[in-house]
């Protein structure tokens, strides 16, 4: 399995004090890890059964979308609070430096559909429990939660995975 990490840039106390910023921006910058990060992802998935990969904003755009695409799936966008033109529902959320919205559109995905939802990093969980509930809002079915990073000493795969949401990620930070 590729491991991401050697190209994964570490900066110390950003966006404030204390906090370990893992940049992915050198693991996409990287042609070749570009490549084998979701090749790694598209191998991961190939043989499971699913519709619509669900990518957060902004990092798991990045990922989620050349995934749908290798994988033929229909790619379904988690915004930020204000972006989304059409009717939406909302789910607000705590994360490690902050508070946000998230939005997805009320027809975005059907009753019954499985997705797979990608992130770049899972750290408070947060974001991706939000995401989940707007997902299960619309009557679809989480396959699976996907991330490059986790952060497990945050809590955040542990919570998801309590609350009987699979959880994968390729690598992680202690
Ligand atoms: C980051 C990251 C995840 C989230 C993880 O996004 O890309 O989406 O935080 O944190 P959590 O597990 O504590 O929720 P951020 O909200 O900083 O937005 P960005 O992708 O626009 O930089
Ligand atoms: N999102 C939340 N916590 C993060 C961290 N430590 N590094 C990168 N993105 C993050």
């Amino acid at each position: 399995m590729f491991d991401p990490k050697p190209y994964i840039r570490t900066v110390p106390d950003w966006p404030k004090s204390g906090v370990q910023f893992r940049d992915i921006t050198t693991l996409f910058s990287d042609k070749k890890a570009f490549r084998q990060l979701v090749d790694a992802f598209v191998h991961q998935y190939m043989d499971v059964e699913f519709d619509a990969v669900v990518g957060i904003d902004a990092r798991g755009f990045i990922l989620g979308s050349p995934i749908a695409y290798e994988l033929n799936k229909a790619f379904i966008p988690v915004r930020k609070k204000g972006k989304l033109p059409f009717a939406t529902l909302e789910e607000s959320y705590d994360l490690e430096y902050g508070q946000a919205e998230i939005q997805i559109h009320a027809d975005a995905l059907k009753p019954g559909e499985k997705v797979l939802v990608i992130d770049d990093l899972i750290a408070t969980g947060g974001t991706l429990e939000a995401s989940c509930k707007l997902v299960t809002r619309l009557g679809a079915e989480i396959v699976e939660c996907a991330a490059i990073v986790d952060l497990p000493d945050l809590g955040g795969s542990k919570n998801l995975k309590d609350q009987g949401i699979s959880v994968f990620s390729l690598c992680q930070y202690e």
